[in-house]
């Protein structure tokens, strides 16, 4: 058998907006009517914890009415001639829910939830998230989600992926949250980047192998597919 092309994924919320799950740039700055600063950091937490666990709340339920759209199933067709692993910025597990075999979500998990102390102490979690639902040890729980200011724990991992990658494919980022935006700049030079966003934020001169496909994830991926294909024949 040939031996399968690495293909490195990076998505944000683009990949998915076609499921009905907002993204956060787009409309009004606000996320969901909410300031990001008050919904997302560390301080916005410690300020008004019940307003933040009932804002992930809400995000939770919803995540469990929408689905995985065709550029989430679309990744998952390439498994068969690629070998895929998927970066994502989304807290949402539509990849997973799409059959994507290897997915990293450097920004933390909607359907986890953590110790506000020990960041490993995580746990699988469906349901609502209250103040007093506390670890093991005694300690508040917290959403599983990397907040602005925070760590990325996950980041050597994908920064390596994309460093072996033969090709990348962006999918849905405003590439302005760092560092995310700059995994690409891991990338061998001269390795293959395809873009597909409908208002792109990076342009054809940033990259010297780089292909836009300014359209949106759902329209865009059979394109994207139809170009990688003609690639391995
Ligand atoms: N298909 C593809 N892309 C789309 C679509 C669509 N249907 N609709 C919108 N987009 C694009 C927008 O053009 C924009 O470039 O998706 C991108 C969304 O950008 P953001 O809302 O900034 O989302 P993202 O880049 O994922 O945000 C990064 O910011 O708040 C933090 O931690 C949060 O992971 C998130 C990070």
């Amino acid at each position: 058998m040939k031996h399968k092309q690495k293909i490195v994924v990076l998505s944000g919320a683009g990949i998915s907006a076609e499921s009905g799950i907002k993204t956060f740039r787009d409309a009004d700055g606000l996320w969901e009517g909410h300031d990001v600063m008050e919904v997302a950091t560390p301080q916005g937490f410690a300020k008004n914890p019940e307003l933040v666990l009932n804002f992930y709340n809400q995000r939770r339920k919803q995540l469990l009415h929408v689905k995985p759209n065709k550029a989430h199933i679309a990744l998952v067709d390439l498994e068969r001639h690629f070998n895929i692993s998927v970066v994502t910025q989304n807290v949402d597990d539509l990849h997973e829910r799409a059959g994507s075999s290897n997915v990293i979500h450097i920004h933390g998990e909607l359907l986890k939830v953590r110790s506000s102390v020990n960041v490993d102490a995580v746990l699988e979690w469906k349901k609502d998230l209250f103040l007093g639902d506390l670890c093991e040890n005694g300690h508040q729980l917290r959403p599983h989600i990397v907040w602005f200011g925070e760590e990325v724990p996950l980041l050597t991992k994908a920064a390596e992926l994309v460093q072996n990658a033969d090709i990348v494919i962006i999918i849905g980022t405003s590439m302005q949250v760092y560092p995310a935006a700059g995994l690409v700049n891991y990338a061998q030079h001269g390795t293959p980047i395809y873009f597909v966003d409908p208002k792109p934020s990076i342009q054809k001169s940033d990259f010297e192998n780089l292909t836009i496909i300014p359209e949106t994830a759902v329209n865009g991926m059979p394109i994207l597919v139809a170009s990688l294909m003609d690639k391995i024949v």
